[in-house]
């Protein structure tokens, strides 16, 4: 069972003692009590506590004095001061010197049990912080939608990798072709779910911080390992043990941690920055780029015996152009999802001509795209079915902007650019011209439908203009 929290809790009176810690126990803290304050600092350490109850007054040694070689050896622990009626002064000096507060025996219990519950809330709290800022952007592991070949082969392959525990798995696949959902897949798969244990997943981005921050992130830093490493703290290799890292766009580390990470896989250990120890690691690396690493390593760029020892085991997920069976059910998923989210299913279907729209687009930017174009239209479009003119315009003209630029018809794109806007606009304009202003022969002319005239009619407004 999760208990709510650890206390460690140090007085040399037996009877404060036994008192207190049955207390605690009742609320369901996990309790460690000691009378000796000899070895007490080691024993908070191992213990690791959310909150030391410390005694101000111990044989040989002041209370204050535990706090402080706490503090000096970078012991991030939330003291709580326990003192007499007549060290009032003494509590204030804890205090100053990073207690979170103080009780005053002879303890009320009720007092003691509201401050213990707003500290270990509040870590709590600020755990979860860092650890949601650690984490990338799902927490929860969703459904894979597909049933092309290509998803079902992908899906058995990385069934195999999870059953054999696998210690890395290098994911390769265009931006936006479900990676992370994969990785987060073999990760489930691997710790399956019943066992109801927790193993956690803890996502960083290989290039989103400087390189000195990266190195500490993965592997931590002991205090004083740089001028503002004021105390110790653990890597994602740590927080991840005995579960899952994925190390998002490995393609763009830095060559010299490249080293490191190659050293860490291969010897399964890890030393904190500045740290003297070598730590074993138990979690499953997942590394995933969208960059080709074969001609990375080819520019130099990459580290051929990195390459080497992360292709072992490797998932290539396909663009979604080259599994186009999956995108209506892909599309129907996420616009059912979204619907439910947004409107309490307020859009339910695709016309057969948005249908064909969705089938015959490039998604260059695949899964991810579909599913931001499919949620856009349900936050901002009405009606129960999508029309081809709800669709964004790249998707709308496919065929007219794919023949502009690959049979070149005509149309090149200047140096300097232009606005896709004015240039749609001008069209509009010169095919009503010569349509003599009938919309349906003008849609004609620009290959697209009735309906989706009028809607860019009204989008620049033209039909005053006329
Ligand atoms: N087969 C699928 N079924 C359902 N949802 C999917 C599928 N593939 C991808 N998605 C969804 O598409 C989005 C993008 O997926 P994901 O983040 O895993 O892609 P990625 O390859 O890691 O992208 P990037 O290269 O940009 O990091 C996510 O919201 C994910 O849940
Ligand atoms: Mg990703």
């Amino acid at each position: 069972m999760k208990t709510r929290g650890r206390i460690f809790l140090l007085d040399d009176d037996d009877l404060i003692v036994s008192m207190v810690a049955r207390a605690l126990k009742g609320e369901g803290y996990e309790v460690q009590a000691e009378t000796d304050p000899d070895g007490a600092i080691d024993k908070i350490r191992l213990f690791a506590p959310d909150v030391a109850l410390l005694d101000i007054k111990l044989p040989g040694k002041s209370g204050l004095d535990l706090l402080k070689e706490m503090t000096d050896r970078g012991i991030e622990v939330q003291v709580v001061m326990l003192t007499s009626d007549d060290s009032a002064e003494s509590a204030v000096k804890a205090m100053k010197m990073g207690a979170v507060d103080y009780l005053t025996k002879p303890f009320d219990m009720e007092e003691v049990k509201i401050v213990i519950a707003s500290i270990v809330e509040k870590g709590n709290l600020k755990h979860e912080v860092e650890y949601l800022r650690k984490v990338s952007s799902d927490l929860t592991y969703r459904e894979i939608i597909g049933n092309s070949a290509v998803i079902a082969g992908i899906k058995e392959k990385a069934g195999k990798l999870a059953q054999a525990g696998v210690p890395t798995v290098l994911i390769t696949g265009e931006n936006g072709t479900g990676k992370e959902l994969f990785a987060r897949y073999i990760h489930q798969l691997m710790h399956n779910g019943n066992t109801g244990e927790y193993a956690p997943f803890i996502g960083i981005n290989c290039c989103a911080l400087p390189e000195p921050l990266i190195e500490s992130e993965l592997f931590g830093h002991d205090k004083g390992s740089f001028t503002d490493a004021k105390s110790e703290k653990k890597g994602v290799f740590e927080l991840a043990s005995g579960g899952g890292i994925l190390l998002d766009e490995i393609g763009e580390m830095k060559w010299d941690l490249q080293a490191k990470l190659l050293r860490v896989l291969e010897e399964r250990k890890i030393r904190r920055v500045g740290g003297r120890h070598d730590l074993p690691i138990d979690a499953t690396v997942f590394a995933t780029t969208n960059r080709n690493l074969e001609e990375a390593v080819k520019n130099g760029a990459f580290r051929i015996d990195l390459y080497y020892r992360l292709n072992a085991f490797s998932l290539h997920i396909p663009p979604l152009r080259e599994r186009r069976e999956d995108l209506l059910l892909l599309a129907q998923h996420f616009l059912t999802l979204f619907s439910a989210k947004y409107c309490g299913t307020c859009m339910g279907r695709f016309s057969p001509e948005a249908q064909n729209l969705i089938l015959s687009y490039h998604w260059p930017g695949n899964v991810r795209e579909l599913r931001n174009v499919i949620e856009r239209i349900v936050v901002l479009e009405s009606g129960n079915t999508i029309l081809p003119e709800h669709l964004p315009k790249e998707i709308l003209f496919q065929d007219r902007a794919g023949e502009s630029l690959s049979s070149g018809s005509g149309f090149t794109l200047p140096e300097e650019g232009l606005s896709l806007d004015e240039v749609e606009k001008t069209l509009i304009l010169q095919a009503l011209a010569k349509s003599g202003g009938n919309k349906t022969q003008a849609a004609k002319l620009l290959g697209i439908t009735y309906d989706s005239l009028r809607y860019q009619i009204k989008k620049f407004e033209l039909e005053e203009v006329r």
